[in-house]
């Protein structure tokens, strides 16, 4: 059997980007998904192109920077499908920008979706993936949760603690002996999806393509890979940080361009 077969799966943030091509991926390959985004609309669209090439695929409105939003979810699913097998926290958001010129609000924000809102969704489906024989969480985290990333402050800060959560809850399963749930940290780099316009990858880490990122997103869930560095010299970025004093690592982060790499973010056309 196929290794996502009748696996059913929730992404959130999945109306875009790698949320979307995630939920139509994983439906070629046999997954239920559960295809949930803040507006009805951009969900229902998905499901449409899915259900068009004979996958399943269902809409859920979710918003993740909002409890009640998240509880009502989990009841419809509970009601309409049952429980999960697979979570995968894909929403985000980035607002860039020089630190105090961005509205405090927007930073909140980040922080309310990038961070509480992947919290919240984990906690609200997490005895789900317990009662699975093959639970799987996914956390999109990005190759900023190892690096300073200057104008782009919040962002950075909430995917550092996208890591430190994903890490913590993956040990603590292992403390408790549940060994039938794995927990998946992807970190990738910019990938093209229009989220990071304006920025410029840094030497060593081309613009990744939102097709290599979800490939290489489901070998990690086939092999249970807790940490997906891509590519991977992000995981070097995160060694060298580590090894070298600090004033030495601030110079190699300039010269290959990623302290400078959000200077000229715009970010989607909204
Ligand atoms: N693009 C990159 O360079 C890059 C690099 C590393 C990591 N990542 C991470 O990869 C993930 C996907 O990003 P992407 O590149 O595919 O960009 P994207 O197309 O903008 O996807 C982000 C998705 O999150 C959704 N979202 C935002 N706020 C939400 C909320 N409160 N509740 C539910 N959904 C919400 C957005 O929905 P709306 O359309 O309604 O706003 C959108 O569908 C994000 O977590 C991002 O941080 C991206």
């Amino acid at each position: 059997m196929a290794y996502f077969s009748d696996m059913r799966v929730l992404i959130t943030g999945a109306g875009t980007g790698i949320g979307e091509l995630l939920a139509q991926t994983l439906a070629t390959h046999g997954a239920e998904v559960l295809v949930s985004a803040r507006r009805l609309a951009a969900a229902e669209e998905v499901v449409t192109k899915i259900k068009a090439r004979g996958g399943r695929a269902e809409a859920i409105v979710m918003d993740v920077a909002d409890r009640a939003s998240i509880e009502a979810a989990k009841v419809y699913i509970h009601a309409e499908f049952g429980p999960i097998d697979a979570l995968i926290n894909n929403a985000g958001v980035v607002f860039g920008g020089t630190f105090e010129d961005v509205p405090l609000d927007q930073h909140i924000n980040t922080f309310q979706i990038n961070s509480i809102g992947l919290m919240s969704a984990c906690h609200a489906f997490f005895n789900d993936l317990i009662a699975s024989r093959r639970g799987h969480l996914v956390n999109i985290a990005s190759a900023s949760a190892f690096v300073g990333l200057p104008f782009g402050s919040s962002y950075a800060a909430s995917k550092w603690a996208v890591v430190g959560f994903s890490e913590s809850l993956r040990l603590e399963l292992k403390e408790r002996g549940i060994d039938n749930v794995a927990v998946t940290t992807v970190c990738p780099s910019y990938i093209s999806t229009g989220m990071f316009d304006g920025a410029k990858a840094p030497l060593l880490t081309p613009m990744l393509t939102p097709e290599k990122v979800v490939r290489a997103t489901l070998g990690a869930m086939r092999q249970k890979t807790p940490m997906l560095y891509l590519p991977i010299t992000v995981k070097s970025a995160d060694l060298f940080k580590g090894a070298l004093p600090r004033k030495m690592w601030d110079e190699v982060a300039k010269f290959t361009g990623v302290s400078g790499s959000m200077r000229h973010w715009q970010g989607k056309e909204k």
